[in-house]
């Protein structure tokens, strides 16, 4: 059966950021927002500012889209548009974006070589890490490889600075998320242990 809002004209952003669990069923019925008409090129220019001209970020706290896993990004544009992941430097870009956008960009990204960030990494911490990840067990979900799955994102080569700031507030209950995996899995990890994870990942 189809859900009885599917007719219903232009449901607004809180209507829809209510049944986040269902946000793919959501997104058919908002396909009706002001088109924007911006070519898949000059969205991503947008997005270079900030992302990185290929798609791997310069700039510390903002992560690399390059090569993650088409899902993961169309998932989390979507999370973004609903606004249950908020993300106050990019409020308003995704807002008006259609489906098809959205779907276009994650296509675009998940194409792109990812490439290391040059940070300086610590090979202690690397060694430390590697334990932590075998013991808590990322690869079950992530890959062996880190290089990430449908909805589950590349670690590989990801920025370390991000990534500890993405597990922190996963851990501390600032990032929802479709689903509560990653919270489960931190859980009680201290600061050092995510410094630790993060070296050891962004060299995967
Ligand atoms: C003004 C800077 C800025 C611009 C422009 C921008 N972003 Fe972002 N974006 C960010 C920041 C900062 C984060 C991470 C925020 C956080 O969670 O701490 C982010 C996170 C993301 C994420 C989540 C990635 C992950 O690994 O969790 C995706 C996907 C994303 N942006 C896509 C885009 C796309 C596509 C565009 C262009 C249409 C864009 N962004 C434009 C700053 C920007
Ligand atoms: C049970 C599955 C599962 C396991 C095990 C797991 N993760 Fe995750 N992880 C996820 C999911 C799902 C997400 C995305 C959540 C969301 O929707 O925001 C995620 C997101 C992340 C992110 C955010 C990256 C980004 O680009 O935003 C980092 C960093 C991360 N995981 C690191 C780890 C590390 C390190 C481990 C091992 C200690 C681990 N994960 C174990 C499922 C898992």
């Amino acid at each position: 059966m189809k859900p009885s809002g599917f007719n219903r004209a232009r449901p607004s952003a809180s209507v829809l950021a209510a049944v986040t669990m269902s946000i793919m069923s959501a997104a058919l019925s908002c396909g009706s927002g002001i088109a924007q008409t911006m070519t898949l090129q000059e969205r991503v220019k947008t997005c270079a500012a900030c992302h990185g001209e290929d798609g791997n970020s310069k700039l510390p706290n903002v992560p690399s889209l390059a090569g993650q896993p088409e899902f993961f990004v169309l998932n989390q544009l979507f999370l973004m548009r609903e606004g249950v992941r908020r993300i106050e430097a990019m409020d308003g870009i995704v807002k008006n974006m259609k489906d098809d956008e959205l779907q276009a960009l994650a296509v675009y990204f998940s194409k792109l070589p990812p490439k290391a960030s040059g940070e300086k990494i610590n090979p202690e911490l690397v060694k430390q890490g590697e334990a932590l990840a075998a013991k808590m067990r990322c690869a079950s979900c992530h890959l062996p490889t880190l290089a990430g799955q449908e909805q589950m994102p590349r670690l590989a080569r990801q920025r370390i600075d991000y990534m500890i700031d993405a597990m922190k507030a996963f851990r501390d209950n600032k990032r929802s998320g479709a689903d509560t995996a990653m919270t489960a899995v931190i859980v009680g990890a201290s600061d050092a242990d995510l410094t630790a994870l993060a070296h050891f990942a962004s060299q995967r």
